[in-house]
């Protein structure tokens, strides 16, 4: 998202002055994203798991968007899954909650399951996924890389961060969430919406694991949102 500069545009309503106290209501469009935080044994689990499925027989990239010299499919679908599980309940009881009609997420089964080893200047372009909905967890953030996106200046997320976008990217709408990973973080979202992640210069490895779920059809009440 670009930040504006201050210019001359003459003002509606003035900040310093007081506004009247109007009662409204307004709508949550777009995607429903939702973060949380794995378990640290969850985060060592991942860690090992990719330790040992990192060769080259489980070379995944020809599946992917990114660029990217280290990206393996990862086994332990069955053993994921288990805990996976109450992660994307949660995101159903979430998804619900905020769309606010009869909604039911059934059947959910995890489709694929990889690993990323991002490098200093590595790139995921702007890409989406197969499936209903998407996962991605941060098992490790290198402090290196939380420096230098802290030392990162301008107005985007920066070096290491992860963007989502939806729509058209009109004015004065909000198109973009964007966010710094940091260790044992997980987001869900629809395999549809768009993503990219941003390079960085740091001598460490940005670890994430991602996957695509499939799952029953949503079912929403119909009616005003
Ligand atoms: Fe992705």
């Amino acid at each position: 998202m670009i930040k504006e500069k201050n210019t001359s545009t003459t003002r509606l309503t003035e900040p310093s002055k007081p506004t009247e106290n109007i009662p409204y209501r307004f709508s949550y469009w777009g995607p429903f994203v939702f973060r949380s935080k794995i378990l640290p044994a969850e985060c060592k689990m991942i860690l090992a798991a990719g330790k040992k499925c990192r060769k080259k027989a489980n070379d995944y990239r020809d599946q992917l968007a990114g660029q990217l010299s280290d990206e393996y499919k990862l086994q332990d679908r069955q053993e994921f899954s288990e805990w996976l599980e109450k992660y994307l309940q949660a995101y159903a009881v979430g998804y619900n909650k905020w769309r606010g009609g009869e909604d039911t997420l059934s059947n959910l089964k995890l489709h694929s399951l990889w690993i990323n080893y991002m490098k200093a200047g590595d790139f995921n372009p702007p890409h989406h996924h197969d499936g209903d909905l998407s996962f991605v967890i941060y098992p490790f953030i290198p402090q290196k890389l939380i420096k230098e996106n802290k030392a990162y200046t301008g107005t985007s997320i920066g070096p290491g961060g992860i963007a989502w976008i939806y729509g058209l990217g009109l004015r004065r709408y909000i198109d973009t969430s964007q966010h710094m990973p940091e260790t044992g973080d997980i987001y869900i979202f629809p395999a549809s919406l768009k993503h990219w992640v941003y390079p960085f210069r740091s001598k460490i490895e940005r670890i994430s694991v991602s996957g695509n779920i499939f799952c029953d059809t949503f079912l929403v009440k119909k009616g005003e949102n």
